[in-house]
């Protein structure tokens, strides 16, 4: 996957209301700002140029950038989140976005759709019916990739709380799946490592520029993805995984020339 530039948001002290269901108690703020700079330098280690944006008090999650809007090859789709809490956090991403794509899209209710539903597959978008994504968001993203000549399609999902919370591309045909994605057909023609049940968190990877980034802590999934020959990073996401986020969360990646 070859990345120029992320997109990343300073975690605020808020973040101990963020949205949770993982019952891991509250973040520490410092070792989520501490943790949060790691993850800014290793994608810098992967030659990204990082957009890093101040924190922001009023939105709890807003450190998980990767919700609000999806960049394409083609254009930039600015999101409507379906949790409440979370739809003001657009406002924040449109003027950066504006400075690198030409064409902005929007997802307009009823319709909702999150980032974290949406996998990048060589430029063909699978996109998770969600707690966070409905269908007619979902359809309007399609709508969208087919006007700019690309595609995508939908997938049903019911135990997790986005797509790439289970499901990682990692380029070559490989695809880390964890749960409810490890037996759907839909996917039956990738390589897939199946992510064991404890390690359910490290499904949830990216591949920048040839290195994939894994939490740290998760031996057998990193051991599978280094079997498959990616070179691994593995960061510290303790305080990210109290507060439902994870490595793909933390990023908004796209590819731009300026
Ligand atoms: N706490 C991340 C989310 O639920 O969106």
């Amino acid at each position: 996957m070859n990345f120029t530039h992320a997109i990343v948001k300073k975690p605020c002290q808020n973040i101990i209301k963020g949205i949770t269901r993982a019952n891991l108690g509250f973040p520490n703020y410092e070792l989520a700002l501490a943790q949060h700079q790691k993850y800014v330098e290793a994608l810098e280690s992967c030659s990204l140029n990082v957009i890093l944006r101040e924190a922001d008090e009023n939105y709890p999650d807003s450190t998980f950038v990767e919700d609000t809007a999806v960049m394409t090859r083609e254009c930039a789709v600015i999101t409507n989140p379906g949790a409440l809490s979370r739809k003001g956090e657009i406002a924040a991403i449109e003027p950066i976005i504006k400075k690198y794509f030409k064409k902005i899209e929007r997802i307009e209710s009823p319709g909702t759709l999150e980032g974290g539903d949406v996998m990048d597959v060589d430029g063909f978008y699978y996109i998770g019916l969600s707690e966070r994504t409905n269908r007619k968001g979902a359809q309007q993203f399609l709508d969208i990739l087919r006007k700019y000549g690309m595609d995508g399609m939908m997938v049903g999902m019911s135990e997790m709380l986005h797509l790439k919370t289970g499901l990682s591309y990692l380029g070559n045909n490989v695809l880390m799946s964890a749960g409810e994605f490890q037996t759907n057909s839909l996917f039956a023609d990738f390589s897939k490592i199946k992510v064991l049940h404890q390690e359910t968190y490290a499904a949830n990877c990216i591949n920048i520029n040839g290195k994939v980034i894994v939490p740290s802590g998760f031996h057998e999934s990193r051991k599978m993805i280094e079997i498959y020959g990616f070179e691994t990073i593995a960061l510290d996401m303790s305080e990210f995984q109290k507060v439902d986020g994870g490595l793909s969360c933390l990023s908004l990646r796209f590819v731009s020339e300026i």
